[in-house]
């Protein structure tokens, strides 16, 4: 998977993803990513990339010309047509199911704004797909496009070590994860369950599913209702 990231701050986005488990998958060749500054694409000679907005209005707004051309320098050195992510708190609230379905492409174009926003008539023309975070508002689309890649690279097969922990964890299935706990056995008078020393795998995978669906039932009863609806069927 190659992720490209059209933004006005590139080393904000380059510094974040090649940290950590994400800075070994671009070591390894399992990903790649390349931030694109929209400010090397604008015509204007003082480098501007934003304008007041027409009819008025608070803030500016960045402009259609360099944000279209930054992306047709990425989308020309693709084989085929990519889909377009215009991070924005307007698009459909990101959730694990869309991180499975956009690991599957080979290439996805992130695109970040800033100010006000974008200019509607380039979005128009490029964009595929408009994606929020949540429903809060942050200062630019350089946080929300992390988090995305994040979501999706470590689906991707190589970027995490093994993919046992892809299976356990929250979201699978629509439960969350169950407790887990590690050496020494007590801790501050807290012993680890008794089933998780006994060895017994059968027993263990039971307790397990026990304790997820006891915990989703009690932290997120929205997934426990999805949960419990699927079981019937
Ligand atoms: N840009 C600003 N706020 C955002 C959000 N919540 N999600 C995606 N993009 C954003």
């Amino acid at each position: 998977m190659n992720f490209h990231i059209l933004t006005l701050f590139p080393e904000m986005v380059m510094q974040g993803l090649h940290t950590s488990i994400l800075g070994r998958a671009v070591e390894k060749q399992c990903i790649s990513i390349e931030a694109v500054n929209i400010r090397d694409y604008t015509t204007n000679k003082h480098g501007k990339v934003d304008d007041y907005i027409y009819g008025g209005g608070a803030g500016m707004l960045m402009q259609a010309q360099p944000v279209y051309d930054a992306y047709q320098a990425v989308a020309k050195k693709l084989n085929g047509p990519a889909r377009v992510i215009y991070v924005t708190p307007q698009g459909r609230v990101f959730h694990q199911e869309m991180a499975k379905e956009l690991s599957k492409e080979e290439n996805l174009i992130f695109l970040c704004g800033h100010y006000e926003g974008i200019d509607e008539r380039v979005l128009e023309e490029i964009v595929t797909d408009y994606v929020s975070i949540g429903d809060y508002v942050l200062t630019g689309g350089e946080l929300p496009a992390m988090v995305m890649i994040d979501a999706i690279a470590r689906l991707i097969p190589g970027v995490l070590h093994n993919d046992e922990s892809l299976s356990a964890e929250s979201f699978h299935n629509d439960l969350l994860e169950y407790p887990q706990y590690s050496r020494p056995e007590i801790w501050r008078d807290k012993k680890v369950p008794e089933i998780l020393l006994s060895g017994d795998h059968a027993k263990v995978d039971a307790w397990r599913l026990t304790q997820s669906i006891e915990r989703t039932k009690k932290l997120r009863p929205d997934l426990y209702e999805k949960w419990a609806m699927r079981q019937k069927n």
